[in-house]
């Protein structure tokens, strides 16, 4: 079966209520070793809503701690190999757990996108680093469409105006953005060891972002190097890196829309329509009225 076949033989899946968020089963089907995952001390858990810079923030972690291990990793190991999705079950790859299990590095990178009420204990019983990346809802909103319009793993996005609506009413996988940024806001209040970071503030200064992550991690990776990380992770660098741009996953069909597609703050400006934009901010006053938390939605 070539690519075009296996693309338009898959047939997408499903939302389903699961522990209170919606879901589709390549997440909850391992539930039961997800929960009993049995996290290390020096763990690192990079926490995200998806489409919020999982990747992005991945990358520049994995270089930060093995690019002193030469350029062969680099170069053969696609980063969802290098750090794992904790709850993801995918055809033809063993399950994140295994993957997380059997990974011959330390600190181990492990990504989810699981809202923070259903992070394994262990992470926290372990005081585990957790990493967070929150976009901006709009933005997110934006991506998370196109996202779903090209990965056939995904439920069907049916149109925008749809998926929009979907967003707001917290029924796109892995439930509320807005209860997701606000967990792990909430979290950071008596957990330390969360380093909240925001996509804007990594498209405004990425230098500026690794170095403040160097901090939160206690590394003294020399300027020269996270110079050369930030060069390295630049969008433009990572779109057309195979490793890292998701071309060899074979679901999703970028003749739809590329994994690395914009990269930009504000490109909801291209989606909203003028009524769309009221009624999603009236929405979000609403539901982020009890919140401190802050989103820029431009630069
Ligand atoms: P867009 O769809 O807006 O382009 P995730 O990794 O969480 O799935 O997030 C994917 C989003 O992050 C995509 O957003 C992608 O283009 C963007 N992204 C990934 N790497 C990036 C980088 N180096 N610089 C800017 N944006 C990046």
């Amino acid at each position: 079966m070539d690519g075009a076949d296996l693309l338009s033989s898959v047939s997408r899946p499903e939302y389903f209520d699961f522990e209170g968020i919606s879901m589709i089963p390549c997440f909850t089907l391992n539930w039961a070793n997800v929960q009993n995952f049995q996290a290390r001390p020096d763990d690192i858990l990079i926490a995200t809503y998806p489409k919020a810079g999982t990747t992005w923030v991945s990358y520049i972690l994995e270089l930060l701690y093995f690019s002193k291990m030469g350029p062969e990793r680099q170069t053969s190991l696609p980063i969802y190999l290098r750090v794992p999705f904790l709850e993801g079950l995918f055809p033809g790859l063993p399950t994140g757990v295994e993957l997380a299990d059997k990974l011959p590095t330390s600190p181990r990178l492990i990504k989810t996108h699981l809202p923070v009420q259903l992070v394994p204990k262990s992470f926290w019983e372990q005081n585990c680093r957790v990493v967070y990346v929150a976009r901006n809802a709009k933005d997110n909103a934006v991506s998370y469409f196109h996202f779903d319009r090209m990965n056939m793993g995904q439920p069907d996005p049916v149109d925008w105006s749809t998926d929009l609506q979907k967003f707001m009413d917290g029924r796109k996988v892995f439930g509320p953005w807005y209860d997701h940024v606000c967990g792990y806001w909430e979290k950071k209040q008596t957990y330390s060891n969360i380093h909240y970071m925001f996509f804007e503030d990594m498209v405004e200064d990425t230098g500026r972002e690794v170095e403040h992550l160097c901090s939160f991690l206690g590394l003294s990776t020399p300027i020269e190097e996270r110079e050369r990380i930030t060069k390295g992770t630049h969008f433009n660098t990572m779109k057309l890196n195979k490793m890292t741009n998701y071309s060899t996953v074979p679901v999703m069909d970028f003749k739809v829309s590329p994994f690395m597609r914009k990269g930009k703050v504000g490109d909801w400006k291209n989606h909203f329509t003028v009524a769309q934009n009221e009624q999603f901010d009236e929405h979000y006053k609403q539901k982020m009225k009890n919140t401190t938390l802050q989103f820029r939605t431009e630069l």
